[in-house]
């Protein structure tokens, strides 16, 4: 039988990706989004990539009646939360707001989802769990923290599925540390699309790209990295809804739980980003140095091998693939 998978956050950006991915492997995925992030036509773009009709809730995770609502009506088989906030400058500034919606929004689930039933979730965390890496490549077990509002949130969420896991054995979660999510679905019809200034590197560099920006400000290049700018582990956004897929099935089939990073275990520099997405749009951009973000740090990647144990995950596309598919769809959605 048909499981069916309850998306929360399932129009934004890896939401999206993952809800094509979920289709493709058979599930039937059902959305609950308040399109706080996430553009209106979603659906209907999703419709023309899969050739099937998505099912969606409009409304919140904070909304216990109609959680309540859509367990009785759709009859979920497990969940996928992707629901939350995500930027961190802002989180600083609104760190209620954050907690709110990161955490509260989470305990209002796992509630609705224990009344009717349902004891399996995947669940978004971040590589900002690792606060300042005391090792690279980071493997799971390296030590926690965080230093804004937004880690903070992400940690507690994955504490608090820890406990809940040993209270009842009837749990289990698939915890995934997402390294830095880039590019877009080879379709070119969905992808990430940021209301205002981006925040991160390559929606940022895109906006440049279509000539909604002047230039990439790099953020420092007297990091101790070989170009001297900060360098990351970037993961195709399809490649991460594979990871969904996969954590789901892992956790259907066994009805254990587990927590992995999800990157490729490969470092790139914002300059090196900033050349590849320059072959993939034709055109040299434009950067100025600027100095360094305050909270950055000079490098992040993964050690990707717990999730290829687990979950059988490998990261498949490189930062060509991420360029070139970003490209297609910020040029394309600049003509529609
Ligand atoms: C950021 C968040 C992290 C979150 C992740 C989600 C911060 C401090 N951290 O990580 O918590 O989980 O996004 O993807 O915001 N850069 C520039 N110019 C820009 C933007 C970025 O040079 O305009 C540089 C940064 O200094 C960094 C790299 O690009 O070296 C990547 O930055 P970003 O995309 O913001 O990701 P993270 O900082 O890794």
């Amino acid at each position: 039988m048909t499981a069916t998978i309850l998306l929360t956050g399932g129009a934004g950006y890896i939401g999206s990706h993952t809800h094509v991915a979920l289709v493709a492997a058979g599930y039937r995925p059902v959305i609950l989004d308040d399109f706080s992030n996430a553009a209106g036509d979603v659906p209907e773009r999703l419709a023309r990539i899969s050739g099937t009709e998505p099912r969606v809730w409009r409304g919140s995770v904070l909304d216990a009646a109609l959680l309540d609502e859509i367990f009785a009506v759709e009859r979920i088989d497990a969940v996928v939360h992707f629901a939350a906030r995500k930027a961190v400058g802002e989180s600083v500034r609104m760190p209620l707001e954050y907690v709110e919606t990161n955490v509260v929004g989470l305990v209002t689930l796992l509630k609705a989802m224990r009344a009717a039933g349902v004891f399996r979730l995947v669940y978004s965390s971040s590589a900002t769990v690792y606060g300042v890496p005391d090792r690279l490549p980071i493997p799971e077990d390296a030590a926690t923290g965080f230093t804004n509002p937004y880690g903070y949130t992400k940690l507690a969420g994955e504490q608090l599925l820890e406990q809940l896991a040993a209270s009842d054995p009837r749990w289990a979660f698939g915890v995934l540390r997402y390294f830095n999510p880039a590019g877009a679905h080879g379709s070119g019809l969905i992808g990430e699309d940021p209301r205002d200034v981006p925040n991160n590197l390559m929606p940022y560099i895109a906006k440049v790209a279509v000539g909604e920006l002047p230039e990439l400000r790099v953020f420092g290049d007297d990091y101790d990295t070989p170009d001297g700018t900060g360098v990351r582990d970037y993961i195709h956004v399809e490649d991460l809804a594979e990871g969904h897929v996969l954590s789901l099935a892992a956790l259907m089939r066994d009805g254990r739980g587990h927590l992995v990073n999800l990157g490729t275990g490969c470092g790139f520099s914002v300059l090196q980003m900033l050349a590849a997405y320059s072959e993939a749009c034709g055109r040299r951009l434009p950067h100025v140095v600027v100095p360094r973000r305050a909270g950055d740090i000079a490098a992040c990647w993964a050690d990707p091998s717990r999730a290829a144990e687990l979950l059988g995950f490998r990261a498949r596309r490189g930062i060509g693939e991420m360029c070139a598919s970003s490209w297609a769809w910020v040029s394309r959605r600049q003509r529609n």
